[in-house]
């Protein structure tokens, strides 16, 4: 099995958690997004962990809520010492209607406009990612009229891209996130910063992308960073104390993908940065980190219902479901792989290759192509893996499917945390 809370039990159904996957969709309806609490900790723990460890003090991972937001993963974000960010004032709403503290939160977003940003102040949220000049202006200003005084970190490009280490890296420097280093833009928006009533700034905040699974990429820019931290000091004077990294871990959605050690990475990023640091004469920052997918992604579980094999004689066999890409858009999307399991049968062989099928009116509505698993009949319940991040987070009303529910696993507990959207739920906007 991909992950170690999966399992198959006596009945010869997959069990999460230890909890059948047919009882919990024979009790909460299909198609059903399961979580896995304990996994979500155990994943939070090792984030908490390997930071206070290996960085400075006051250094912590913040939860990206963009992955999964609820609110029931807050409480245990809070639990586990998190912090957490935000991108919108829905986001923002959902922590604090959950009880999460504002002063933990940290509010990004690439196009904030004057009512998100009068809301994060007025909410109190801890920091704002000052994502360019027109924000950081708007934000004075609202600022300066509450008479409060903002922190604020300011969103750096560092012109790299992960995936094509070797290619030249200009296709990051032209991105709509932040203000590039390569033209000499960051450096003015430092020095706006700096002078802009209103507004405090405590460090620099970059991220290089997701579902990256070495830690050079993040070594690689912790250099390019701190290069700019020590032209903004010897220009400006100014000494950022917190450097944050952003998300970006990746996870293992099928087989082949490596097995991150988070632990070593954050350890082995760690060790860079004080190294780079000590040669420069810069005080180490305290670190902040934005994991989302590695945080929720291997806690989740989809799983629906079949119709059946459709074959399509000569061609191929499909299987087909009563979710699709209105639950998850990121085959139809991004042609991301997914592990596909019978968890009716989830001790038989996988004899049948197929292609997983939703069921809206596009043909692109895949889960999956050229899979196999235990030949299913109708009403067999079909498990897709790692679906914790940018599911649920990701759905939609296409063709008005409605929303599935989601359940918490605790403690050999299933508990539901959102409830199945409804027809009446969708009308109910509707004058
Ligand atoms: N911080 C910032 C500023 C980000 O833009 C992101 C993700 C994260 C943190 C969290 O990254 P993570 O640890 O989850 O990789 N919808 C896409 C993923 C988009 C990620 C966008 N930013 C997907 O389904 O793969």
């Amino acid at each position: 099995m991909l992950y170690h809370n999966l399992s198959v039990n006596a009945a010869g159904h997959l069990a999460i958690a230890g909890i059948d996957a047919c009882e919990l969709a024979e009790q909460f309806g299909t198609p059903l997004y399961v979580l896995d609490e304990d996994q979500v900790r155990a994943n939070c723990q090792t984030y908490v962990k390997a930071m206070r460890e290996h960085l400075p003090q006051g250094s912590m991972p913040l939860y990206a809520s963009k992955a999964l937001c609820f609110k029931g993963i807050y409480p245990v974000i809070d639990s586990e010492h998190m912090g957490a960010d935000v991108v919108s004032p829905g986001e923002i709403a959902t922590a604090l209607a959950a009880g999460f503290s504002a002063s933990k939160l940290y509010f990004h977003g690439t196009n904030k406009t004057d009512a998100d940003i009068a809301y994060g102040v007025e909410q109190g949220v801890g920091c704002f990612v000052v994502d360019n000049v027109n924000e950081l202006t708007a934000l004075g200003a609202e600022a300066c009229a509450r008479g409060v005084t903002q922190r604020v970190l300011l969103r750096i490009t560092v012109g790299l891209d992960p995936h094509t280490l070797a290619a030249i890296n200009t296709g990051k420097v032209d991105s709509q996130f932040g203000v590039p280093i390569e033209t000499g833009q960051a450096m003015r928006f430092v020095a706006e910063a700096l002078k802009t009533d209103g507004v405090e700034v405590v460090g620099f905040h970059s991220h290089i992308g997701s579902q990256i699974f070495e830690a050079t990429s993040f070594c690689d820019q912790v250099d390019r960073l701190l290069a700019f931290a020590c032209a903004v000091r010897d220009e400006l004077g100014f000494v950022a104390g917190t450097f944050n990294l952003g998300g970006g871990f990746g996870v293992r959605y099928v087989e082949s993908d490596p097995e991150v050690d988070i632990a070593a990475n954050i350890a082995a990023i760690a060790r860079h940065l004080e190294a780079g640091c000590e040669a420069a004469g810069y005080p180490v920052p305290r670190v902040l980190l934005e994991p989302g997918r590695s945080i929720v992604a291997n806690a989740g579980v989809t799983l629906y219902a079949t119709g059946g094999i459709k074959t399509v004689e000569g061609y191929r066999d499909y299987v087909t479901v009563d979710g699709g890409m209105t639950d998850n858009p990121r085959y139809a999307l991004y042609q991301s792989a997914y592990t596909v399991l019978n968890a009716s049968r989830a001790n038989e062989p996988a004899n049948l290759e197929c292609t997983i099928a939703g069921r809206c009116c596009e043909s692109g509505d895949r889960i999956a192509e050229g899979i196999r698993i235990a030949r299913p009949e109708r009403g067999d319940i079909i498990a897709v893996l790692t679906t914790g991040a940018y599911n649920f987070a990701m759905s939609s009303n296409y063709n008005r499917v409605l929303r599935p529910a989601l359940v918490m696993l605790h403690d050999g507990e299933a508990r539901l945390a959102v409830r199945r959207q409804t027809v009446d739920d969708l009308l109910s906007l509707e004058l």
